[in-house]
């Protein structure tokens, strides 16, 4: 299951990857906002962290303008990684040597077209498991 979120900044993109994890058949929840109303970034991106980091949740997804601020707030949050991915080769390698639990997404950034590549990429790519990944990780926390 994904924790998925955005401000006003992420909401168009937010509903073009929401159809296309429907289409894929895969599971989430939308933490908001609801509306492309003017809206402060913190409070979504540290919900879908939070959510995120107590389990209830595999992974999650954050857009905001330029996915800055919004992966910024929640990787405030103990036990997240928020990755900031402008291509494909970044959500790979984020997956692969960071683990990374959150995908965030610039809505101002990048077209819809390469964000669901992205978001494809970060999903479809497991942790290595080296040896030399997890002690940088364990070194994060
Ligand atoms: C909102 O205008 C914008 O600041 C926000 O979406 C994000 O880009 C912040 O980092």
């Amino acid at each position: 299951m994904i924790a998925i979120g955005s401000d006003h900044g992420g909401y168009a993109l937010k509903q073009e990857i929401m159809a296309h994890l429907d289409k894929r058949g895969l599971e989430y929840k939308d933490f908001g906002s609801f509306s492309e109303e003017s809206c402060d970034y913190p409070e979504y991106g540290k919900a879908v962290a939070h959510a995120v980091a107590d389990g209830a949740y595999e992974c999650g997804i954050l857009i905001c303008g330029t996915g800055i601020g919004i992966s910024i707030a929640a990787n405030k949050v103990p036990g997240i990684r928020a990755a900031l991915c402008t291509d494909c080769f970044m959500a790979e390698a984020t997956r692969l040597h960071n683990d990374a639990n959150i995908l965030a997404l610039g809505g101002r950034v990048v077209g819809a077209g390469l964000a669901l590549k992205i978001v494809d990429t970060f999903l479809d790519t497991p942790f290595s498991n080296e040896e030399r990944h997890m002690r940088r990780i364990k070194g994060i926390e």
